[in-house]
């Protein structure tokens, strides 16, 4: 989240100027104020009253501007980012920033602000590769300046290659990232998540509706608090979340065996993932017909990873275990068996038949039972900032001495 977080967006003329408007509605639903300054260049691809509607505060266009000008304006406003975006930012604008040239209103807030400078490069492949190019955007890189690859593919020119604004859930992404603590800085933390398909021919699978989401939400908080974070999924129509190590399994034996193999070196491990409790005995060769009436298969029980875990921790701090309960009924005792049985340090249980929670939606509301016996309700939040919650107390456990209570 971005609440009370200061972005100074500057655009230059490029194409992809367009997709700043998006930029500003991303970071303005984050919670974010939006300080939008336009070049000359993208005044020509993008009015500044479409920006200065969505951002709903006057866009700096003017360095010599009598009115917003009066009390040094360019200068308040460097000194209010908290970060300043530069998307897009042409082979122009880098050339004269990593000049130093302050020429422009932007370019003159980008020498001023000592806030931290994010810059997205799009331009035609040649431009991007050419050699002063290249250097200059090292010479940015060298004095602390975060650029953000371009994307590879069809041009607005017409050609074929790096020099595509990065995706927009990628910048938004690395913005939230600069802007939050790197308090998990050094750790390591596996997270698991989606559904296991478990095969009985090679067509058909069992499966269930599980989304990935609190999994990959997880993920994506826990690496922009700055932890090495390795994210095993089952299945999902999610993409990978950025700056995460992606190991991809489509079984709970798959899922086993990455996690067994990454686990010994992690500092909390959290399953997210709805692991499937069996597997087909046979799997069949070739697609099954449809000759019977009936059909059975038969199943044979999985592997229950977390309890492997569990049974394998090796201190009595680490890793630090989290499971999650996704329950139907008897929510604290379901809960609080699994606790003890999986030997873990929280598990957070949550009730299926509750309308918003569980499977396949955005929000979650959920119960956190510790080792010490506590028991915590949440209130009803997004995946997201349950990922947030549970986080906060990982990194608890991993300062307090001990496995004290939160
Ligand atoms: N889990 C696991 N391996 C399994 C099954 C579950 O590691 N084979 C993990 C899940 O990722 C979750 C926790 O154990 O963190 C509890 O999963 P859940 O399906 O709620 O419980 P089960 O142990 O499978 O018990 P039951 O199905 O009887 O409720």
């Amino acid at each position: 989240m971005l609440n009370g977080k200061a972005i100074l967006l500057g655009v230059t003329g490029g194409i992809a100027a367009y997709k700043a408007a998006e930029l500003v509605r991303c970071f303005g639903k984050l919670g974010a104020s939006v300080q939008v300054v336009m070049t000359a260049g993208a005044q020509q691809f993008i009015t500044p009253l479409t920006l200065q509607v969505l951002s709903g505060q006057p866009v700096c266009t003017d360095i010599f501007n009598l009115d917003l000008e009066s009390e040094i304006g360019h200068i308040h406003v460097a000194r209010a980012a908290h970060l300043v975006v530069v998307a897009p930012a042409t082979a122009n604008v880098i050339a004269k920033m990593a000049a130093g040239i302050a020429d422009d209103y932007l370019t003159t807030v980008l020498l001023a602000t000592t806030a931290p400078v994010l810059v997205c490069p799009a331009m035609n492949v040649k431009m991007y590769e050419h050699p002063l190019t290249v250097r200059n955007l090292n010479t940015l890189r060298d004095i602390g300046v975060h650029v953000l690859e371009p994307g590879t593919g069809y041009l607005a020119c017409k050609e074929e290659g790096a020099g595509r604004l990065a995706d927009l859930p990628l910048i938004v992404e690395t913005v939230q990232r600069l802007l939050t603590l790197p308090s998990l800085k050094g750790k390591r933390i596996l997270v698991s998540a989606g559904p296991t398909w478990e095969p009985f021919d090679p067509v058909r699978y069992i499966a269930n509706p599980s989304s990935g989401r609190m999994g990959y939400a997880l993920a994506a908080v826990a690496a922009r608090r700055s932890a090495e974070v390795h994210l095993v999924s089952g299945p999902t129509s999610l993409p990978a979340p950025a700056g995460v190590h992606f190991h991809r399994v489509t079984t709970a034996l798959e899922m086993q065996d990455a996690i067994l193999k990454l686990a010994q070196d992690m500092d909390a491990v959290i399953m997210a993932a709805a692991v499937g409790d069996y597997r087909p005995e046979q799997v069949a060769p070739q697609k099954i017909k449809k000759e019977e009436s009936e059909m059975t298969v038969r199943l044979q029980k999985n592997p229950d990873i977390l309890r492997a875990l569990g049974r394998a921790k090796s201190s009595a701090r680490f890793p630090i275990l989290v499971g999650f309960a996704a329950e139907t009924e008897n929510l604290d005792q379901n809960a609080t068996e699994k606790l003890a049985r999986k030997n873990l340090d929280f598990i957070v249980a949550n009730n299926l038949t509750q309308a918003g929670s569980g499977f396949g939606v955005d929000t979650n509301q959920v119960r956190i039972y510790t080792r010490e016996g506590m028991r915590e309700d949440l209130p009803f939040m997004s995946k997201e900032e349950v990922a947030e919650q549970i986080l906060d107390r990982v990194e608890h456990l991993m300062t307090a001495a001990g496995h004290e209570a939160f």
